[in-house]
């Protein structure tokens, strides 16, 4: 964009960028339910896929995007989420990262806590955009997103990282582990990881390592989408430095 005579100019290529961020910004609005519950954070409000949504019944090949693990309120999110709203000191004046923010409901809880600042991350650029829109939906200011893959990359001085159910495929949860050691090693960052005990969480070294903080029943909605895990629970990781 370029002020011309006191207009603003918008070059071509920003003009197609800006359309399909507006475009999927709309899409995300249309395909989405506004929902509240039933979760661990009724307080907070998240545009979800809901069966009353368009595409919940089509071919899941006609779904325009990566599959949309942001239209989704994980367990693992949800107990943090709660964690953090219930004890707002953990977070209160805190640099604060969530990594795989998802629908961005534990950056919006480190946030609504007085955290000093929120950054959010995800490698879906359509995570970063429903983030955004359920920071409006909760009064907000947007939270900065990050769509860059920032694991391993020399990390920022945060003093809280949060991941919510982050340990789902084996080679995510390895390159994890490592770059959270030396997050820890490194800057004496608090780690918080939710998880409702995912095979391949329980299954990692990490899971030597962690020190439970809370545990929380699952509401029962919740529990059944989740193939019967009833309860998510919050751990601090403590790094075998
Ligand atoms: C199971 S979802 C959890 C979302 C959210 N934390 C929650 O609990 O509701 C995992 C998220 O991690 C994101 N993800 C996967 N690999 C990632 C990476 N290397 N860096 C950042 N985000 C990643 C996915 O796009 C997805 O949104």
């Amino acid at each position: 964009m370029f002020a011309s005579h006191g207009r603003v100019v918008v070059a071509p290529g920003l003009t197609r960028n800006l359309r399909a961020a507006w475009d999927a910004r709309q899409f995300v609005v249309e395909n989405t339910e506004v929902a509240s519950g039933p979760s661990l954070t009724p307080e907070i409000r998240l545009r979800l896929f809901t069966p009353n949504c368009p595409f919940w019944h089509a071919r899941p090949d006609t779904w325009p995007f990566p599959d949309p693990y942001w239209a989704i309120y994980w367990p693992g999110g949800q107990a943090l989420a709660r964690y953090l709203l219930n004890n707002p000191e953990v977070s209160k004046d805190k640099k604060v990262l969530d990594l795989g923010c998802g629908c961005g409901a534990s950056a919006i809880a480190a946030s609504l806590s007085g955290a000093f600042h929120v950054t959010a991350n995800d490698i879906d650029p359509v995570a970063a955009l429903a983030t955004q829109l359920n920071c409006e939906l909760n009064g907000l200011e947007p939270i900065p997103c990050v769509t860059k893959d920032i694991i391993g990359c020399e990390s920022e001085k945060w003093d809280l990282i949060l991941l919510g159910d982050m340990f789902y495929e084996e080679d995510l949860a390895d390159r994890l582990h490592n770059w959270l050691r030396e997050c820890i090693r490194t800057h004496d960052t608090k780690v918080l990881i939710g998880d409702p005990g995912r095979a391949h969480f329980e299954s990692h070294s990490i899971r030597e390592l962690l020190l439970e903080l809370a545990r929380f029943t699952l509401p029962k909605a919740v529990a059944e989408e989740n193939y019967g895990l009833t309860c998510s629970t919050v751990y601090q990781y403590k790094a075998d430095t």
